[in-house]
Parts: C-alpha cells; sequence; structure tokens
C-alpha cells in the first residue's frame, strides 16, 4: 500500500467498523445484508490505502464481546469471513498486501481458523502493505494474554522481571513488531474505543465521522487522512514552535 509521492502520513490507519446494524435497519434488510455491505466496504478500503500511501491496516472485524450476539447473526459473521477470505486472497495478492492477525484464534471455528491460516501463509511474502484483522480480539483480553506470557516465562526463569519495560511488554502483544496505529478511525457515529488496541492507542489520533460502515469510501478516508496532516502530535513533549 505503499505509494511513495504521498508524503505525510498516516502510515497506520486502524479502524472501528460501526453501523452495519443500522445501515441494513434504514433500508429495511436483515443485519447480514448490513455486514455483506461492510465487506465491500473494506474490499474499497485495501484499494484506497493503496492508492493513498498508507502502508498498514487494522480493522476490528470481531471482538471478544460479540460472542453476546445472537448465535445466527454470530453464525453468519464467521461464514462471511470465510467467504472474504476465500474470495479476497487474490485482490491481496495483487496489490502485495500481507495479512495480519490479533486476537485469540483459539474460540474461532475450524474452518474460520483453517481458512485464516492458509491466507496468512499464502500473503506471507508480500511486502508492499499489511492488513490486520483483529478477530475475537479484545484489547484487554490481548493485555491478560501477555501478563500471563511473562509471568510463565518468569517463573521458569526464562525471563529476569526487573527486566521488564515497555518494549518488552509490547513485546507479548499480538501487534509484536508493528508500529502504533497513527490514526484510528470510528465510523457510525459512537465516540468510544471499546476495547481496541488499548495499549498501542496512547497517542494514536481519533477520528469519528457519523457514516456508517458500509457507506464509507475513499472520499471519507481521504478526509480522516488530510485531517490527520492538519494536526501536531507531541507525543506528551512541548511544541517545537515554527
Ligand atoms: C458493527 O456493526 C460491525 C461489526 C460487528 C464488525 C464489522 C464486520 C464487518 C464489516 C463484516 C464482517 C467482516 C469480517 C471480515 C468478518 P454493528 O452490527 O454493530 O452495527 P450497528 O451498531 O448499527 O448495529
Amino acid at each position: 500500500m505503499k505509494n511513495p509521492d504521498q508524503g505525510g502520513g498516516p502510515r497506520h490507519i486502524a479502524i472501528i467498523m460501526d453501523g452495519n446494524g443500522r445501515w441494513a435497519r434504514e433500508r429495511g434488510l436483515r443485519r447480514i445484508d448490513g455486514h455483506r455491505a461492510g465487506i465491500d466496504a473494506i474490499r474499497r478500503t485495501v484499494e484506497a490505502c493503496d492508492d493513498l500511501g498508507v502502508e498498514m491496516l487494522t480493522l476490528y472485524a470481531f471482538s471478544t464481546e460479540n460472542w453476546k450476539r445472537p448465535p445466527t447473526e454470530v453464525r453468519a459473521l464467521m461464514k462471511l469471513l470465510v467467504d472474504y477470505l476465500r474470495d479476497e486472497s487474490d485482490l491481496l495478492m495483487e496489490h502485495g498486501v500481507r495479512l495480519g492477525f490479533l486476537g485469540d484464534r483459539r474460540r474461532l471455528p475450524v474452518t474460520a481458523r483453517r481458512e485464516l491460516e492458509r491466507v496468512l501463509d499464502r500473503t506471507s511474502g508480500n511486502r508492499r502493505g499489511r492488513l490486520n484483522l483483529a478477530l475475537n480480539y479484545g484489547g484487554r483480553d490481548e493485555v491478560v494474554r501477555a501478563a500471563r506470557s511473562i509471568a510463565r516465562d518468569v517463573s521458569a526463569g526464562r525471563l529476569d522481571l526487573t527486566r521488564l519495560d515497555e518494549h518488552t511488554f509490547a513485546s507479548r502483544l499480538d501487534t509484536a513488531g508493528l508500529p502504533d496505529p497513527d490514526l484510528l478511525i470510528r465510523t457510525g457515529g459512537e465516540m468510544r474505543v471499546s476495547n481496541f488496541l488499548l495499549w498501542q492507542t496512547a497517542y494514536t489520533e481519533l477520528w469519528f465521522t457519523p457514516v456508517y460502515w458500509p457507506d464509507f469510501d475513499k472520499t471519507h478516508l481521504t478526509q480522516a487522512i488530510l485531517d490527520y496532516r492538519g494536526r501536531r502530535r507531541r507525543f506528551g513533549a512541548l511544541d517545537p514552535g515554527p
């Protein structure tokens, strides 16, 4: 997703794709139709990132809390995921995009896990861009899993607790080795982070839009990017001045 002509970032955009259900209801459609339209928006966004020089895109596709939805909707979302992975892996290859995964894959249905692993493997050599899917992902769950893995290593004598710092901790997260998001977009009008990338968004710029996810397109993405470019990121320091 790299385009050297487009400077100024953001390099990494994360998106909370909200509003599929409301989009469907307003059209007298079923919620699943909204999710299906959401898949088209994912496709458009991956292509737009390539055009606009965004190297990394991280999408919140299914949270650890989404299991509370009716079983029919959960099943339909898992089926959509399998269809998406089957249909899109050619497009990812075409755009040189490597797929990444955030979350706990152990609870995913076997077919979804198998398909996911196939596409992760198929695209593993791609270097132009990266698409991370957060599935069965929760920021708190991720931090707890990282803490557990550290505790295991400390009790086995493999890690010295006095040497644990932010860098070591981050290396145990699902995003190990990835840059933090520069920009977090949330569609659908709500203004909260809903357990998404809690550690990684410490200094991320936030951008909210009332647009429902299925209506999100390149114009909205461009608007978010331009807004981002107008901001001054200080990371807790003072402004260097003019
Ligand atoms: C929220 O809409 C959206 C989600 C549950 C996650 C996003 C899912 C997709 C874009 C489709 C599935 C994609 C994959 C890759 C599995 P909502 O249902 O909460 O909308 P509402 O707030 O209007 O009800």
